[in-house]
């Protein structure tokens, strides 16, 4: 990876140490002048070069089918956000009373309380503890032939914790359970495979390891689970005849657009667009490998400090981007305020699951957090 295409890419103010990828990322350099050669255009001619903005759009989507490995664009939908992708499954899958749903114990709020909702249709929730040994083994256990669809983080907000998909992909298809990944957590960070997975769901927003704007996200549905979702919004540009404005009859659109309801979110579209462009012309395997080293060094380094423990699994294969730690003689106030200490210095960092959360990328210089600890302990 070329040091030079870095720092062009990531001009951090001097003495930020930028390890908060889990709860917002930083735009890449090229991201931010498509943002101001958007703003510009806007400014000068307005919407004159509309079809030039459809094309971005379209590159976008084909962008997107490549970081999923998807077989088609088709299958993907642009969002708000993963808790609307969230919602539109929830709220579209028909639901019979007695139908279970199975989550971990250690997801994002987003992620359960979208669940939860469907207590009043008596669809009934078990969540269950992953923070054992074998988690994949626990959420496997706890489904039966009641169980319509299992949703997971890819990666756990606080923990870290990555989960093995593939195994829970399996499973899920040969019991016939509808498999929801909620990728936040590891897209743009982690290589990831759709056919793979074999999920039936896949839903991202762009701000985090994505390295885009909040406000954008990308919702993939398995053709055959698309068929199972009624539709929730409807507009304009979710119909199949998209631009015939005349015309009475409609159906909704065959791919995944049926989704969208009206105007796409061109000002995101824009900018994650250029994002992508730089995930492409690096590759992830070689991002996914530079995020690697990063979190073991953290996590050798963790371990090497006699006062912290970490919060996040030490096993290559069961954690990414997240290192979590916590100091053994703080309390929950007590990381709040070392939490409050390393952002003042610069460290931008997380305090989640009682821990301090740092979360770099594959571009961030993690030793640089080590002085400014060090000052902070003396
Ligand atoms: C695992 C996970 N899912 C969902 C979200 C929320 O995503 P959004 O704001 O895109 O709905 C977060 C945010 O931190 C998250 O960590």
């Amino acid at each position: 990876m070329k040091t030079e295409l870095l720092t062009t890419e990531f001009p951090h103010r001097e003495g930020l140490v930028y390890l908060n990828h889990a709860a917002v990322g930083v735009w890449p350099k090229r991201t931010a002048e498509a943002v101001k050669c958007f703003a510009e255009e806007n400014m000068r001619q307005g919407a004159a070069d509309y079809p030039q903005w459809m094309a971005v759009e379209c590159e976008l989507r084909q962008r997107l089918a490549w970081l999923l490995h998807a077989p088609s664009e088709e299958d993907i939908a642009l969002l708000k956000n993963t808790s609307e992708g969230l919602s539109l499954i929830a709220a579209g899958l028909t639901w019979q009373v007695g139908d279970r749903i199975v989550i971990s114990n250690q997801e994002f709020p987003s992620n359960r309380i979208v669940w939860e909702s469907l207590a009043k249709q008596g669809v009934a929730l078990d969540i269950v503890d992953i923070s054992v040994p074998d988690p994949e083994a626990a959420l496997m256990a706890a489904c039966d032939d009641r169980t319509r669809l299992l949703a997971i983080s890819s990666v756990q907000y606080a923990t870290g914790l990555r989960m093995k998909l593939d195994k829970l992909g399996s499973y899920c298809r040969l019991n016939s359970v509808l498999f929801c990944v909620d990728a936040i957590q590891s897209l743009g960070g982690l290589d990831f495979n759709v056919g793979q997975v074999q999920a039936d769901f896949v839903v991202a927003d762009a701000h985090k390891w994505l390295l885009g704007p909040e406000g954008i996200a990308l919702f993939y549905a398995h053709p055959d689970a698309r068929a199972q979702l009624s539709l929730q919004q409807f507009g304009w540009h979710m119909v199949e005849h998209v631009g015939d404005f005349d015309r009475l009859d409609w159906q909704p659109a065959r791919s995944a657009r049926c989704f969208e309801p009206g105007s796409p979110n061109m000002l995101g579209i824009h900018a994650l667009n250029a994002s992508l462009s730089l995930f492409k012309e690096i590759g992830m395997v070689a991002i996914e490998q530079q995020l690697m080293e990063r979190s073991a060094w953290l996590i050798r380094w963790v371990g090497q400090q006699a006062k912290l423990a970490l919060l996040t699994p030490k096993e290559r294969d069961r954690h990414a981007g997240i290192v979590s730690f916590y100091c053994r003689d703080l309390d929950a106030t007590g990381h709040e305020l070392l939490y409050r200490k390393l952002m003042g210095k610069g460290v931008i960092c997380a305090c989640r699951g009682g821990a301090i959360r740092l979360s770099p990328h594959f571009y961030s210089d993690v030793e640089a957090f080590v002085p400014v600890w060090q000052r902070l302990v003396d």
